[in-house]
């Protein structure tokens, strides 16, 4: 209850704070310099735009994109997700009712189930939809033509994605974790937006601990304001955000509480590894999905984790940064 009451005031955040157009889109230069052209070319030709795939790890703006790439080309946009779509009536009922020229966004993409996944091939590439009618001996198969749309696909994993589907994007894209200086711009825009006063040093502060991701940087400055108004005179100066982040107990290298657990039950209950995923999600309590999603990017790009066959290792820097003596072990393993 009180998680799904957190969630949703996230959710409500993120839309608020949501870039709408291709210029307030900070960084990830390759992508939007990439999205930029072939979206004035589809503008030019009067078509519609290459199928998207965006990939990365969450709050890094692929849900954003979706909607600045409808909104750039003043078409309308549609939205679902992989698991909200169970039979192949789900997404027949979603092709066909939509506008010529439409995005279809499909977000969490790699959930998707074999039989909707077989249905999109033809409807990407000739859109067409298939359908049966009737059953047993007396079906026959009709084909639909649908009107020309844009599916835009974002996935937390475009590891776990079919070939075949994969093949079907004409662009694909992958987000990578924003530098602290990028961060801090978007701090500067949230602030703005929040009506937030806030100094540059609060900024970068925020910017330094929000592990790569917008969507935490967001998060925080949340928390910092209200920090700020009750402790301070309302504005987010260094020392305020500093105050604010050590009580939310984010540390300096930006780990949270659940980043600095998972390092921790590697390093000290399974003596720094390797651990296998499913053990070290099972002795956290976590599912093995959100390890590998939402705390491992970070971690591995830190160079505080490492993923070896064996499984899960905590590096000699994630020691140091426990402040645990660091064990003696095969150099192969750091
Ligand atoms: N490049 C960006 N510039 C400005 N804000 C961004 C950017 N990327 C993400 N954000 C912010 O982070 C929040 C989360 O982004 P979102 O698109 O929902 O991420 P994802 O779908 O990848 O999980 C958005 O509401 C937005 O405020
Ligand atoms: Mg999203």
């Amino acid at each position: 209850m009180a998680a799904a009451r957190v969630a949703g005031a996230d959710e409500d955040l993120d839309r608020s704070l949501r870039p709408r157009r291709l210029a307030d889109f900070v960084n990830q230069r390759q992508v939007t310099t990439q999205l930029e052209v072939f979206i004035e070319a589809a503008r030019r030709r009067e078509e519609s735009l290459d199928h998207v795939l965006l990939a990365g790890p969450p709050g890094l703006g692929k849900t954003s994109l979706a909607h600045i790439i409808a909104a750039e080309l003043e078409a309308p946009i549609v939205q679902t997700a992989g698991p909200a779509l169970e039979r192949k009536a789900d997404i027949a009922s979603f092709l066909t009712a939509l506008e010529p020229g439409s995005v279809f966004f499909i977000d969490e993409i790699h959930r998707l189930n074999r039989a909707i996944e077989e249905t999109l091939y033809p409807a990407m590439e000739d859109r067409q939809l298939p359908i049966v009618l009737g059953q047993g001996a007396g079906a026959r198969t009709v084909t639909l033509d649908l009107p020309p749309f844009t599916l835009v696909g974002a996935t937390t994993r475009a590891g776990l994605l079919t070939t075949p589907l994969r093949d079907r994007f004409g662009v694909s894209q992958r987000l990578e974790h924003y530098e602290p200086d990028h961060l801090a711009q978007i701090v500067r825009r949230s602030a703005g937006i929040l009506e937030v006063e806030i100094e540059p040093a609060g900024e970068h502060v925020i910017a330094q601990r929000s592990r790569g991701t917008p969507r935490v940087a967001n998060r925080l400055l949340k928390r910092v304001r209200d920090f700020a108004e009750v402790r301070g005179a309302g504005v987010v100066t260094e020392g305020i955000a500093a105050e604010a982040l050590g009580l939310l107990e984010v540390d300096g290298a930006g780990l949270d509480r659940h980043d600095r657990t998972i390092l921790e039950t590697i390093a000290v209950k399974f003596a720094g590894g390797p651990v296998g995923l499913s053990t070290l999600a099972a002795a956290v309590d976590e599912e093995q999905e959100t390890i590998e999603d939402v705390y491992e990017p970070y971690l591995l790009q830190q160079g505080l984790l490492k993923r070896t066959p064996r499984g899960r290792v905590a590096t000699e820097r994630a020691f140091e940064h426990l402040g645990l003596p660091v064990p003696e072990r095969a150099a192969s393993l750091f």
